[in-house]
């Protein structure tokens, strides 16, 4: 099924995939969640372990990719005034805002008005290990609330603004419009809203716009998971716009659904496509564009939703990426299988990061 996207990209007049292009990396899979599970997104901390949320509950949890043994993720915090959490972003070092609110895959529950923004410090905050049995966190971490977000229809990417002001940029899928957090204050205003941030249709799930998103050097890249695309932004120190939205790649169909992405230090993005169950690499200037992992008719990947290198020595080349195990879009049209923690191997992809 590679030509699928081979051709369709080359129809859109993109480079891509040539005799140059690199090998699928391959995967191994660290955790899978029970099934069903939504696994929304991930931060890797200083230390390597890496924070996991959840849409389908409202536990947080830490995996330590490097322990021995049979590895499971550890509970950090339950947020019992939510169903689900969303994005999470590190907004001083081992402090972590995490997105919390109410959304269901089962039930017709009231989402808009519920999304709150935490702040969770895990500094000083450790895995215990008793015989080398890890299982629980040797103290809690402490944990208050940041904002409740009541004008927001549901948070969903989170990125740091600016760390001297202590702001954060939250975007809203289902209302279309990226704000801007004060952490200190709980002050929260509209940043961006412009029709690359707005509402498209993305069947079967309802009206979506901006999703992922990420500050860096002085822009907002952002995702549209609606519309199919990936733009650029160059933003003021409030996060207001400073100039025009360029969009640096689109999709090719209804499932391939871009979501959240990461950086490599060369500023090669490398973004997750949903339900075409892949890792694409979209260069800096957009003209390069990769499948670098997953297939859409595999499991490998099954409806990643976001993704993060690891932090240390011996994995800051690999690619961390969580899934919603085809929950909302099967594999194949029919397999579902439990979120996943993954890991994707890009070492050889030639970056000398
Ligand atoms: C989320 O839903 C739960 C259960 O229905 C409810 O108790 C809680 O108040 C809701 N949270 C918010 C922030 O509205
Ligand atoms: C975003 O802009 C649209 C069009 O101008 C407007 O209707 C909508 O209310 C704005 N959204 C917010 C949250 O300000
Ligand atoms: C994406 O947005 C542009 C501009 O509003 C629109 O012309 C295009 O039809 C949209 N595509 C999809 C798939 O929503
Ligand atoms: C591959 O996945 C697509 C999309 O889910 C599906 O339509 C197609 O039937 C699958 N192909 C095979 C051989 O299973
Ligand atoms: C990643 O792949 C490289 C090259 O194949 C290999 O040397 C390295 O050990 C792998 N890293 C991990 C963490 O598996």
């Amino acid at each position: 099924m590679a030509f699928r996207s081979l051709t369709l990209f080359a129809l859109c007049g993109v480079s891509l995939a040539g005799p140059s292009a690199p090998p699928l990396r391959p995967v191994s899979t660290l955790f899978e969640f029970p099934n069903p599970s939504y696994i929304e997104n991930l931060a890797v901390r200083s230390n390597g372990q890496i924070l996991i949320s959840d849409l389908s509950t409202s536990q947080l949890t830490l995996f330590d990719p490097s322990a021995s043994g049979p590895k499971k993720p550890v509970f950090v915090h339950d947020f019992t005034e939510s169903l689900g959490l969303a994005g999470i972003a590190e907004y001083q070092p081992d402090v972590f805002a995490v997105i919390t609110g109410n959304t269901s895959f089962t039930s017709d529950v009231p989402s808009a008005g519920t999304w709150i923004v935490w702040s969770v410090d895990l500094r000083g905050v450790d895995i215990s290990s008793t015989h080398g049995q890890v299982g629980l966190l040797a103290s809690p971490p402490a944990v208050k609330k940041i904002a409740h977000v009541e004008a927001a229809q549901f948070l969903n990417g989170i990125s740091v603004l600016s760390e001297q002001d202590q702001t954060l940029l939250v975007g809203d899928v289902n209302g279309g419009v990226i704000w801007r957090l004060d952490i200190k204050t709980g002050h929260y205003e509209v940043a961006i809203n412009n029709t690359y941030t707005q509402l498209y249709p993305a069947t079967p799930f309802s009206a979506s716009g901006v999703d992922g998103l990420h500050v860096r050097d002085g822009f907002v890249y952002f995702t549209n998971f609606g519309n199919g695309t990936f733009n650029k932004m160059p933003i003021n120190r409030d996060g207001t716009p400073a100039g025009p939205v360029t969009t640096l790649a689109h999709n090719h169909g209804p499932l391939h659904e871009y979501d959240d992405f990461t950086f490599d230090c060369d500023g090669n993005a490398f973004v997750v496509t949903g339900g075409e169950n892949t890792i694409e690499m979209i260069s800096a200037d957009g003209k390069r564009q990769v499948v670098v992992a997953g297939n859409l008719n595999s499991t490998a990947i099954a409806e990643p939703t976001s993704c993060a290198f690891g932090r240390g020595p011996h994995d800051k080349n690999i690619l961390y990426v969580v899934t919603a195990g085809g929950m909302e879009t099967p594999v194949n049209g029919n397999v579902v299988i439990g979120g996943q923690l993954v890991a994707v191997n890009t070492t050889s992809r030639g970056s000398a990061c």
